[in-house]
C-alpha cells in the first residue's frame, strides 16, 4: 500500500491510500478546504480508481467534500451505522474489511471522541481520525463522546495493533502526519494516564468549540 496525505492550512488531514497492484484507492476524510480537484488530480496522475470515501466520524471543524468527490468518481461513501448522515453506501460498525484489490482495509471501532468514530488499518498504517492524535486525543465533550469509551479505544483497540504500525492522525497543527504507533502510545501524555485519571481529565476538558462547529455538524450530517 502507498499513501498520500493532504494537509489543509487549518491542520486537517485527509489521506488517499491505495494498492499498487490493483490501483484501487480509498480516500479518508476529504475536506472542502482542499479543492476536490486536488484529490481527483492525484488519482488521475497515478492512474487510480477510487473505490471508497471513508469518514472516520462526523467532523465538527471542517466541511466534508465526500459527496462532491463521489459525484466525480462514483466511489462508495463509508460511514459508521451511528453516523447521523443519511449518505451511507457502506454501513460499518467495526470488524469489516473493505477490499482494495486483494488488500483489506480493516474497520476498527474506536468510539469516544464521538459514538461513531472508526479507525482504518491497512496492514501497515492506521488512520485514526480524532481518536488518537500526535501528542493528544480528540475531545469527548460533544457529539455523544465518552471518555471511558475513548480510554478503551486507545488502550484496547489501537493498543492491540503492532507497534511498528504508522499512525496517521486526522489533525495536526504542527505540520506532522505520521509517527510510529508504538512510539506515540509510549509518549502521549494522555495515554500515560490511568483510566480514572484519563476519564476525569477528559470530562473536565472543554476547549473552545471549533469555528465552523454548527455549520460543519449540520452539513456533515446530511
Ligand atoms: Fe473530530
Amino acid at each position: 500500500m502507498n499513501t498520500q496525505h493532504f494537509h489543509t492550512e487549518r491542520g486537517c488531514l485527509s489521506y488517499i491510500t491505495y494498492d499498487l497492484k490493483s490501483k484501487e484507492a480509498a480516500l479518508i476524510d476529504p475536506s472542502a478546504e482542499m479543492t476536490s480537484e486536488a484529490y481527483v488530480d492525484f488519482l488521475q496522475e497515478y492512474g487510480l480508481t477510487l473505490r471508497y470515501i471513508i469518514e472516520t466520524h462526523t467532523h465538527a471543524d471542517h466541511i466534508s467534500s465526500a459527496k462532491e468527490i463521489q459525484k466525480m468518481t462514483d466511489a462508495l461513501i463509508v460511514r459508521h451505522v451511528n453516523a447521523p448522515s443519511r449518505t451511507k453506501d457502506v454501513v460499518v460498525s467495526g470488524g469489516e474489511e473493505l477490499l482494495l484489490g486483494d488488500v483489506g482495509l480493516h474497520v476498527i471501532s474506536t468510539p469516544g471522541h464521538t459514538n461513531e468514530s472508526i479507525s482504518i488499518y491497512n496492514g501497515a498504517e492506521v488512520f485514526t481520525g480524532d481518536a488518537l492524535l500526535i501528542g493528544g486525543t480528540g475531545r469527548t465533550d460533544f457529539q455523544v463522546g465518552s471518555s471511558d469509551a475513548l480510554y478503551q479505544s486507545l488502550h484496547s483497540a489501537l493498543g492491540s495493533l503492532p507497534p511498528e504500525t504508522l499512525l496517521r492522525p486526522g489533525h495536526d497543527y504542527r505540520g506532522r502526519n505520521q509517527i510510529l504507533l508504538g512510539d506515540e502510545l509510549r509518549t502521549n501524555p494522555r495515554v500515560a494516564m490511568s483510566e480514572p485519571e484519563f476519564v476525569s481529565f477528559m470530562n473536565e476538558y472543554h476547549p473552545p468549540k471549533p469555528d465552523l462547529f454548527e455549520r460543519a455538524i449540520e452539513e456533515n450530517s446530511q
